[in-house]
């Protein structure tokens, strides 16, 4: 049986703002306390969402009133924080990508394992039943054999001298940042690892890639292409094509709880949906994995998916910090 759980939130930005409101719809979980490199945020966000408000990081995953860590700081401080708070006695859930490279998320699990403290990387949209619906019924065989995946997730904003996407020592980029989720989602639905990969990557004058195109094979019979960026308008739409049928889900990353599954010239929306807000669900997830159940993204699954993000970055020119 799940308890509520008092959660720490590590930084006072966009997603941490997000995960904080929609605690409010879980009761497996409240909002303790909040940790800001300063007061004025520290304080803000406290009288926003609620906790208190404190100030050093250290602070925070030290506090005796807090049982899990969220860790929303940009990707280049994941690992380190999400250590101390380990060590603190703390479990994590840190936000994607785990951290900026294959050997830092080794070290990370072996932290998780040397404390027994639970580490989940923070992948929200899988914790969303239509997506295990969806999962589900591609390896359930609905569709025969995939043969085809494409995949995509951008988005384009103003470039800000202060967001870690744009600063390689954090292990920003648009591949990172959301090409992540496309070879995630690739990845859960065939149930294994690529094995061989391809990318070609647009490199911002920032030293980061701002977008990016991919390559997929599975064995000798499946391929999935996918696209992201920071700076580009694009579709969020992924479809899954086999011989027998093909599904398309229009924006799997904030799943409205549908998609299109389309047979022998029929196409029916299956819906699954949830009154819970995606951040909600994560979080009761979350608290399932520390009273004992098999957490919704693994330990495995998060090193397979830093293991194919390591090679595209590598096959594109795109610099792996760390
Ligand atoms: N799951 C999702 O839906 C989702 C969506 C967006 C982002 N993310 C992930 O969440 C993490 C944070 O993304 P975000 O969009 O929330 O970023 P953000 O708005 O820039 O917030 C990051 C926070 O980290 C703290 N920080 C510490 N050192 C920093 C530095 N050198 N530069 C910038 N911030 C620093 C700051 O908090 P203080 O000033 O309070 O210390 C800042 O507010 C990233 O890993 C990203 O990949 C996940």
């Amino acid at each position: 049986m799940s308890e509520t759980l008092r959660w720490g939130i590590l930084g006072t930005g966009m997603i941490a703002g997000k995960f904080a409101a929609d605690l409010k719809s879980t009761s497996l979980g409240e909002l303790s306390a909040t940790g800001s490199r300063n007061q004025s945020s520290a304080d803000g966000f406290a009288a926003k969402h609620g906790g208190k408000g404190v100030v050093g990081y250290n602070v925070l995953v030290n506090d005796p009133e807090v049982d899990a860590i969220y860790n929303s700081l940009p990707n280049g401080l994941h690992a380190e924080w999400s250590i101390k708070a380990m060590q603190a006695g703390k479990h994590v859930l840190c936000e994607k990508p785990m951290a900026r490279n294959t050997t830092e998320v080794e070290e990370m699990f072996r932290v998780s394992e040397k404390t027994g403290q639970i580490l989940v990387e923070a992948f929200m949209y899988r914790s969303h039943p239509a997506i295990q619906k969806l999962i589900d019924t591609v390896r359930g065989g609905a569709l025969g054999q995939v043969k085809l995946i494409r995949s995509n997730f951008s988005f384009t904003r103003e470039v800000m001298e202060s967001d870690a996407r744009y600063q390689v020592n954090h292990a920003g980029g648009g591949l990172m940042d959301v090409g992540c989720y496309c070879v995630n989602l690739a990845r859960a639905v065939m149930g294994s690892e690529p094995t061989e990969t391809a990318c070609f990557a647009h490199i911002h004058e920032k030293g980061v890639d701002d977008y990016a195109a991919g390559l997929l094979r599975f064995g000798e019979k499946t391929l999935m292409t996918f696209t992201c960026g920071m700076t580009v308008h694009n579709d969020w739409t992924t479809y899954i094509s086999g011989d027998d049928g093909e599904i398309e889900i229009q924006a799997p990353w904030f799943c409205d709880g549908t998609f299109k599954l389309t047979r022998e010239g029929k196409t029916e929306m299956i819906e699954t949906k949830t009154d819970k807000p995606m951040y909600a669900l994560e979080a009761e997830a979350f608290a399932a994995a520390v009273a004992g159940e098999t957490p919704w993204i693994t330990k495995e699954d998060t090193l397979g998916n830093m293991k194919v993000l390591d090679q595209l970055r590598s096959l594109s020119g795109v610099p792996v910090p760390g």
